[in-house]
């Protein structure tokens, strides 16, 4: 009777120990609670001294006051940041035309930047071999560097090897098709060029020449020319007549009615903004592609029209490049040698009149083509003094 009632308690370690006295129990009791208490600090103990000898103190987890400046300066160089992220990918890439496209339509939401932002003016080469008057431009761009990135596209066929490692032109070409003379993969060259360069986050201004074209002023003047401007530069007007209207195909209707068609040059000036729409354009490019065929050339009348219907408040209608057609026909004037003198490249310069940012001006244009390469000699000893290059 007396044996149930004490074992009732704990029926369990009676079974365990199978003890029979409850002395013997309290005791092994304690002897079990003792031993684990000395496993348990024994392990404590040496885990504590492992634990130490594995985690080293960094300068960081240190409470001294002296090494947390150090940690701080190593911490600034060493940080990653958005440094990765906004690297643009090689020039020559190998991104198919969808994925480049795609890619480079990209935006912030987020207005402003997070870091320091030195706008670039990224000037696009359009050409078909190699770039005749590059000593010319190597001196304007002199200098400059960092606020301005180039990009060429050339015939597939040119080996671009050929571009002097010197040369700011070196290792700027961009991965290119062929292209042909009033054909409509001029305006998916000029998209190749603007979507490639819109990948630098850093450019602000696009700006499309050939190899024939010249800069009619320096560097620092032609750059807050273009930053400053609250427009873009994109040529477009209306022209009654064969080459104007007469080129307007009405199975381009709805989407573009006979009113909205437009004529310009096709070395165009504008900013990211607007550069943004054009690449990601889909409703309007499809429809040239289809219905502007020769005798219509596209590159004279897609980008002039999208601009007028879509984005005409951020235009200017006028072309910055300067080019005379005044002896008519299909191409303008060419410059050789004997054409480029001082008083020729000043009336260039301030010969015209137009609006800037709502202002009569006298400097409307800040490019000019077509010269020869023949003109490069000269343009090399009027050019720069003209021009104040430093
Ligand atoms: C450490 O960082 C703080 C905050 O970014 C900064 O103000 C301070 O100048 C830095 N110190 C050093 C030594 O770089
Ligand atoms: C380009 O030129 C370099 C040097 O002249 C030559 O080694 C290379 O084979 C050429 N590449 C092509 C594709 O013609
Ligand atoms: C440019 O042309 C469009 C029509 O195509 C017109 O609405 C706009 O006012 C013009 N802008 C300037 C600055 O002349
Ligand atoms: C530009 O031409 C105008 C007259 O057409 C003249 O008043 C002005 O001084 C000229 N500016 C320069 C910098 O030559
Ligand atoms: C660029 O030309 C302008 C005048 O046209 C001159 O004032 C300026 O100093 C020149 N810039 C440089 C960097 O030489």
């Amino acid at each position: 009777m007396k044996n149930g009632k004490e074992e009732s308690p704990a029926p369990s370690s009676a079974k365990i120990f199978n003890t029979p006295t409850p002395l013997f129990n309290l005791m092994s009791y304690f002897l079990f609670f003792g031993l684990g208490l000395a496993i348990g600090l024994i392990i404590s103990f040496s885990l504590n001294i492992q634990l130490k000898q594995f985690f080293v103190p960094t300068p960081d987890q240190t409470t001294s006051p002296l090494p947390i400046p150090i940690a701080n300066e190593t911490k600034k160089i060493n940080r990653i940041g958005l440094k990765e992220y906004l690297k643009p990918p090689k020039v020559a890439h190998d991104m198919t035309d969808e994925e480049l496209l795609w890619r480079a339509s990209m935006v912030p939401r987020v207005g402003g930047f997070p870091f320091k932002r030195v706008p670039k003016v990224a000037f696009l080469f359009l050409t078909r071999g190699p770039l005749p008057l590059a000593p010319f431009w190597e001196l304007f761009f002199k200098g400059h560097e960092g606020r301005y990135s180039i990009y060429v596209h050339s015939h597939p066929s040119f080996n671009a090897t050929l571009v002097p490692q010197s040369s700011v032109f070196h290792g700027r070409r961009i991965p290119s098709k062929e292209v042909q003379w009033g054909k409509f993969n001029m305006v998916e060259a000029e998209r190749r060029l603007l979507a490639n360069a819109l990948l630098d986050i850093s450019n602000q201004r696009f700006v499309l020449l050939s190899e024939s074209c010249i800069p009619l002023y320096n560097f620092s003047t032609i750059y807050s020319y273009l930053m400053g401007s609250k427009k873009s530069f994109v040529e477009s007007y209306d022209l009654p007549g064969p080459v104007g209207r007469g080129r307007y195909n009405p199975r381009m209707k709805p989407l573009i009615k006979m009113e909205q068609w437009r004529k310009g040059s096709q070395w165009f000036e504008m900013d990211r903004g607007l550069a943004i729409q054009v690449i990601s354009d889909r409703k309007y490019f499809p429809v040239f592609q289809k219905f502007c065929t020769p005798p219509c050339y596209a590159d004279e009348h897609y980008l002039p029209t999208l601009v007028s219907v879509k984005f005409w408040r951020r235009n200017s209608n006028r072309s910055l490049t300067w080019v005379d057609w005044s002896h008519g026909g299909a191409h303008p004037a060419r410059f050789w040698r004997v054409a480029v003198t001082v008083d020729f490249l000043k009336k260039l310069r301030n010969g015209s009149h137009c609006h800037y940012n709502g202002k009569s001006s006298n400097t409307c244009f800040m490019f000019a083509r077509k010269f020869l390469p023949n003109a490069l000699d000269r343009l090399l000893r009027f050019g720069p003094k003209l021009m104040k290059f430093n």
